[in-house]
């Protein structure tokens, strides 16, 4: 019998890896004739090189086979405030390595019959290796279909206008979006010419050379965005394949003890407990984490609260292990007996408990989809990235969360939020009788439907298999396979 391969050429960042990894034991569950071989370009973090290592050691499906690309030297950091545009020449540089790989390992067996290649959002330049080996290329996004829709809306405004955002725009009219959206939910690099905004424009450009893109959502949650994206016959045909979530939930972590957090939840009574976690990368410096203090003690309710450093500083995760130097004096004691603050917290575990009511969130996707499927509503405080535009649209197109804000930023993290404002969202996220809190459980449940026989989700991956089959075409494959 002949094989269908699929090449992955996954983000080396936690939210994308863990997700696509997650989709390809999905696809090779689905369809067993099927075989993965997802390509590891290394993460200039140890530590995360370290952690997808594992993660990758950790997958035990004979039809998904890794392989390690070789050290790339990074490319020189210029600009100060450019993370997106280094990281895309970072992953650039692994062209002609995607290419060797797909050529020695995968085309070169001679039962491989169709080739699909299924790149990372961020790793939309593998495209071209795609084009140049005649191998047709779907792009996974780990975002929203609404935000697809703005990546998609750059080039057009772009030639319209010509030039980057800047907050004092008027609000923008983007097809995936119900409402206007005003320039101060669109990410930093939108409003910065050497942040990012040429990098974004030239992804938005670059998705367009795709024959497909696979999103991680579901089409009762977003509705209006996907239908927008699907009316658009220019565009490369969508797939909405969500939640794709990984639910393994607790793995080893040195700074908290997950059992004695979980033990403190099981003690707590039903739906009762806040919950507060900002991501691997959100963290505050001690006059923030005053303000949420005081919110917390003042609202009287209970609650679980991940507290950690700012990235920004050359702080580690475990300086703020000491929890009384950076929070109010006296406050631990004060809220002994209805409050956990811990360092890092295990996330899935935590929004699955049945104590907990509501979440405190920076909304990065995976986060949200994880509340959604939990049924556990959101009050929005967005911190960097596409994170503003999540909020937004919880908040004002989809009406499924409560706003504590929609557009702080990491940058201007000087300017705080103050304890007044976080009580108040706090009180409305944690009404029992808060219309919100409904919403939330039926889309939650909607996104597990999808999944299901018969489901949205389940149907469009099965488009995606019959798809990529049709798409066979056995010369280009033989052409493409070295002699
Ligand atoms: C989804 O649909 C296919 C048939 O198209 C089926 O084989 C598969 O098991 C379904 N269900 C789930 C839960 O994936």
């Amino acid at each position: 019998m002949n094989k269908t391969e699929l090449v992955f050429v996954p983000t080396p960042a936690r939210g994308h890896i863990v997700t696509e990894i997650e989709f390809a034991k999905r696809l090779c569950e689905r369809d067993r004739g099927l075989s993965i071989t997802i390509l590891l370009i290394k993460s200039l973090s140890p530590k995360l090189d370290s952690y997808i290592q594992e993660l990758a050691s950790s997958i035990d499906v004979s039809n998904i086979k890794f392989i390690n690309l070789p050290h790339v030297d990074p490319p020189p950091r210029e600009l100060k405030n450019s993370n997106l545009n280094f990281f895309a020449a970072y992953i650039e540089k692994h062209k002609s390595l995607v290419k060797d790989a797909i050529k020695n390992h995968v085309l070169s067996k001679s039962s491989t019959q169709l080739v699909v290649l299924v790149v990372d959002l961020l790793c939309n330049s593998m495209i071209d290796v795609g084009n140049e080996l005649g191998i047709p290329s779907y792009v996974f996004f780990t975002i929203s279909a609404s935000f697809l829709g703005l990546m998609l809306y750059i080039p057009f405004r772009h030639s319209q206008i010509g030039t980057e955002f800047s907050i004092s725009d008027p609000d923008s009219i983007i097809p995936t979006y119900i409402n206007p959206v005003p320039s101060r939910v669109l990410p930093s690099y939108l409003l910065d010419k050497n942040g990012g905004y040429s990098t974004f424009l030239s992804h938005g450009l670059q998705f367009k050379k795709a024959k497909g893109f696979i999103i991680n959502t579901f089409v009762e949650l977003e509705h209006h965005a996907v239908n927008s994206l699907e009316s658009d016959k220019e565009s490369p045909k969508i797939y909405t394949v969500g939640p794709v979530l990984n639910l393994d939930g607790i793995q080893k972590q040195i700074e908290s003890d997950p059992n004695v957090i979980m033990k403190w939840l099981d003690n707590q009574p039903s739906s009762s407990v806040v919950f507060l976690c900002f991501g691997s990368l959100g963290g505050f410096e001690p006059p923030q984490l005053a303000q949420i203090a005081i919110a917390l003690e003042k609202s009287g309710y209970r609650f679980l609260w991940s507290v950690r450093p700012p990235p920004s500083k050359e702080a580690k995760p475990n300086d703020y292990s000491k929890f009384s130097k950076v929070l109010p004096k006296g406050f631990l004691e004060r809220t002994e007996n209805r409050g956990f603050v811990c360092g890092w917290a295990p996330q899935v575990d935590i929004l699955g408990h049945d104590a907990v009511g509501g979440f405190v969130s920076h909304c990065g996707w995976n986060s949200i989809l994880e509340s959604l499927w939990n049924g556990v509503p959101i009050a929005t405080w967005p911190i960097y990235g596409d994170q503003q535009c999540y909020a937004f649209q919880l908040v004002k197109d989809l009406e499924i969360a409560v706003e504590l804000t929609l557009d702080y930023r990491f940058e201007n993290s000087d300017k705080l939020v103050m304890a007044d404002e976080i009580e108040k969202a706090i009180k409305c996220l944690m009404d029992s009788e808060n219309p919100v809190r409904k919403r939330v459980r039926e889309i939650g449940e909607k996104g597990r439907k999808a999944l299901m026989d018969g489901g949205s989700s389940n149907i469009s991956l099965g488009r995606f298999l019959e798809d990529i089959s049709v798409n066979k075409s056995e010369e280009s494959v033989d052409a493409a396979r070295p002699t």
